[in-house]
């Protein structure tokens, strides 16, 4: 309504405006229709212009036609790959191969002209420099894609969950505790920079705006962890943050992550909700984005839609941490950072396992406690951990997950080794004194997701306006 109303230049009482998603998939002519959008491709010609405009609504553009010589000429003339029109006309059948519809236009108003500065001349672009146009690249083929696929999937998480009688949680986004322990939280502050108050020599956070040390959060699951022994099954899908200064493919320092906690839990039935979470979103997928996903087979993955389906058939396969590590040693493979039991596992042999000793996803489990959160549970041998990481071919980690650790003497036991002060996790602890229960809970990095369905290589190219080491410009 608002729009209609707003859009006065075509008719104020206008309620022909469609998307262009609705008009391909009917594909049936209408008397009238009014389309508004941005022009992909001039092609002037004596007798008839053709243009094409997206609206976003779906990967396909809408074919209009209109009289060169017509009273529409002195628009057309200003028309320009970048620009943004509104067309009234009567959408036909297409006498032309290609689309099974077109617009033959009657009225044309061009809202906001183009000129011929505009970056998106050419059919193709190379992911790097339409990087830094990130202002623009949604109006490409590929990031229209992208995008789309990007909300259809944050919906279907939601629906998993929501389907499933799990509670959202929205944890929050500052916090003074570093949940992963590695050292890797944004610092946030109001002091001055240049001049923070001190006491001994050290910057007095208890100055702060916060009253101490604080930071973006890591991760959500320390809170979703209390939530979790009041509402049992619950999830938080937020962004999370952090100060990694590792230049990779598959690494941003601000990413969202879909974290669910199940009190009454397992190990096992972790993997299994794991399991099921990423067999429905990629079934979803399928489905619900089957035109964006060919464009994924044919230009970035070949086979990606044959490998999709395979999943979503496919059990993952399950081996813990110490099977893992025999197989890479008897693979005589050279790997670049050597393996034996203890150490963590790189892209390098997470990629191995996956992709040529698996052929398919697997839930590596039991990691050595050293190299594992403080959260995690213990097992009995004494040196590993109730951890599981689902490996996905090309991608690598995609899901990092736990039982947790719900015995407080256990807890505690291991806080003191780590040297970790107890007084600032009270709240965590004070859980595992009342009503404490057994649970267990996974992250799913959902750019990691993404890369996986569509194919893109560079976590880059799948978030809107990516944050790197050097980079939050827009
Ligand atoms: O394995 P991680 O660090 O696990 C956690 O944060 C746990 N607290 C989750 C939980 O049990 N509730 O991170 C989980 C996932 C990874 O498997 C990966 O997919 C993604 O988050 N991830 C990143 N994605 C993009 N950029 C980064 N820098 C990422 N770090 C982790
Ligand atoms: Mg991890």
């Amino acid at each position: 309504m608002i729009r209609e109303r707003f859009m006065s230049s075509l008719n104020a009482s206008d309620r022909s405006q469609v998307r262009i998603r609705e008009l391909l998939a009917e594909a049936r002519p209408r008397p009238e229709v009014v389309v508004r959008g941005w022009l992909r491709t001039v092609r002037r010609g004596k007798e008839v212009t053709f243009f094409e405009i997206n609206d976003g609504s779906c990967f396909a553009s809408l074919q209009v036609v209109a009289d060169s010589a017509g009273p529409l000429a002195p628009v057309l003339e200003e028309l320009a790959t970048g620009a943004c029109v509104a067309v009234r006309g009567e959408l036909v059948e297409s006498p032309a191969k290609g689309q099974a519809v077109e617009l033959k236009a009657t009225e044309l108003v061009l809202l906001g002209p183009a000129d011929s500065d505009y970056p998106l001349q050419k059919k193709r672009h190379s992911f790097e420099f339409l990087r830094s146009i990130a202002h623009l690249r949604p109006r490409t083929n590929s990031f229209g894609a992208v995008f789309r696929v990007r909300s259809r999937l944050a919906f279907a998480v939601h629906r998993f969950f929501q389907e499933r009688g799990f509670l959202y949680v929205q944890t929050p986004i500052i916090t003074a505790s570093d949940c992963e322990g590695a050292g890797e939280l944004f610092r946030v502050t109001t002091l001055d920079a240049g001049n923070p108050p001190r006491v001994d020599g050290q910057v007095d956070f208890t100055r702060d705006f916060f009253g101490q040390q604080s930071g973006l959060t890591v991760s959500g699951q320390l809170e979703a962890e209390l939530f979790a022994t009041a509402f049992a099954d619950v999830y938080t899908f937020g962004p999370t943050f952090r100060a990694e200064n590792s230049n990779t493919s598959r690494h941003a320092a601000e990413f969202w992550m879909i974290e669910p906690e199940m009190a009454f839990c397992d190990l096992a039935a972790d993997c299994d909700l794991a399991e099921e979470f990423l067999r429905y979103l990629v079934r979803f997928v399928l489905e619900d984005c089957a035109d964006d996903l060919d464009f994924f087979d044919q230009r970035i993955e070949k086979g990606l839609i044959d490998k999709l389906q395979q999943l979503a058939r496919a059990e993952f396969a399950r081996m813990s941490y110490t099977e893992a590590i025999k197989q890479l040693e008897k693979s005589g493979r050279e790997f670049e950072f050597p393996v034996r039991w203890g150490c963590d596992l790189q892209s390098e042999h997470e990629r191995f396992l996956t992709e040529q000793v698996v052929g398919g996803p697997v839930f590596v489990t039991d990691y050595p406690k050293e190299i594992k959160a403080f959260y995690m549970r213990q097992n009995d041998d004494d040196r590993t951990v109730a951890a599981m990481d689902l490996l996905v071919p090309r991608v690598g980690e995609i899901i990092g997950g736990s039982q947790r650790e719900e015995r407080l003497d256990r807890l505690d036991a291991r806080m003191r080794e780590l040297g970790m002060e107890m007084e600032p996790l009270w709240w965590y602890r004070d859980i595992r004194r009342w009503g404490s229960c057994p649970h267990a809970g996974f992250g799913l990095g959902f750019e990691r997701l993404l890369m996986y369905v569509t194919g893109m290589e560079n976590i880059r190219d799948v978030i809107p306006f990516p944050r790197t080491p050097g980079h939050a410009e827009f």
